[in-house]
């Protein structure tokens, strides 16, 4: 079976600053082995893409480790806001040739320095991004009922990230049923894994948002099956073994996904929760769609049959490791084709 390629909306691919979790030539192998060409990546880097200069930065950096890989993966990145830099966001528009596909703002709390947690640079962020009609994604853990108002009274383009409770699932069916410009995401490890799990994986089940109940659980897809959510990104965030296995209060949050979504959605198309259709549509037709991306014609081909255990020693993560290691899957990507080349699993 050949699906098109996933575009992953949501990485952390750790470059520059955290390239001993993850760089772009690890990052890059682990996409195309979970059957993904196109990455967004994230700006919580050190230090932080929020300005132009950053950015140019970053993307050197990311082209010469591609070049190394040699796997030329698609990727757009996401830009930093902070509280006082509207004038670099504003040098965004001119920069079209650097593929950047939205303003990233942490209203909560996350890894990194990029929390803006104050209403008043908020809103200054809400109304520029609306001026320059650039897509805001936030990172809300309890503030995703303030990032709708905001968009509600700027007109901003809203995509909420990482989406893991059945209030916020709530807001956002209503917001869509409201006309607004709203979009949302969901996580595999919030589709598959509950606080149930944290019990036996212990501190690599922390992230942030943290697991949640087995009823926001079964309200995500509900979402997923009735449009609310419109997206699955992986939020991809990996740390080593070393920096997580440590008493639970140092933990860092973040849990690498980009390599078992593909055979976790599969799996669960095998055990009759979602159709193939609604697969492609959540990872390769709504991206596309809501970021303006061209189609690219990138396959991914699947055995729908293929059982396998997903073991750390199989991982190309740099941070060797996942939450669901350990768990045998029904269906599995075995071969990604990107820019007509074709990579065999
Ligand atoms: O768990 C998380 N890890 N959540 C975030 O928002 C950031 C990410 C990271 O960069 O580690
Ligand atoms: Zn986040
Ligand atoms: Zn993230």
């Amino acid at each position: 079976m050949i699906l098109p390629a996933l575009i992953d909306p949501h990485v952390h691919f750790r470059t520059p600053g955290g390239e001993h979790k993850e760089n772009w030539i690890t990052g890059a192998k682990a996409a195309i082995a979970g059957g993904v060409t196109t990455v967004f990546d994230m700006p919580n880097n050190t230090p932080s893409t929020t300005s132009t200069l950053a950015l140019q930065h970053k993307k050197e950096i990311i082209n010469e480790q591609l070049k190394t890989a040699g796997v030329p993966l698609r990727y757009y990145l996401y830009f930093g806001a902070t509280a006082d830099n509207l004038n670099e966001i504003e040098k965004i528009e001119k920069l079209k040739d650097y593929k950047i596909v939205g303003v990233k703002l942490f209203m909560d709390a996350s890894t990194g320095n990029l929390l803006v947690d104050k209403l008043e640079d908020q809103e200054k962020i809400f109304k520029t991004c609306a001026e320059l009609k650039l897509l805001l994604a936030v990172h809300a853990v309890t503030s995703a009922k303030r990032a709708i108002e905001l968009a509600k009274k700027y007109n901003t383009k809203l995509y909420i990230c990482h989406v893991s409770t059945r209030e916020e699932v709530k807001l956002i069916r209503q917001a869509k049923k409201d006309g607004l410009e709203v979009y949302a995401e969901v996580t595999p490890h919030h589709l598959f894994l509950t606080e149930n799990d944290q019990k036996r994986i212990g501190t690599l089940g922390k992230m942030n948002p943290p697991l949640r109940t087995t009823e926001d659980k079964n309200a995500l897809w509900e979402a997923v099956l009735d449009g609310t959510i419109d997206t699955i990104g992986t939020d991809h965030a990996p740390h080593t073994l070393a920096e997580k296995v440590v008493p639970e209060a140092q933990a860092p949050f973040g849990v690498p996904g980009i390599e078992t979504s593909l055979p976790l959605l599969l799996n669960a198309y095998n055990k009759g929760k979602i159709t193939l259709e609604k697969i492609v549509e959540l990872t390769h037709t709504n991206p596309i769609k809501i970021f303006n991306l061209p189609e690219t014609g990138d396959k991914v081909e699947v055995d729908l049959d293929l059982e396998k255990e997903v073991r750390n020693e199989d991982l190309k993560t740099k941070c060797g490791w996942s939450p669901f290691t350990g768990q045998t899957l029904r269906g599995w990507p075995v071969a990604t084709i990107l820019n007509d080349k074709i990579y065999n699993l």
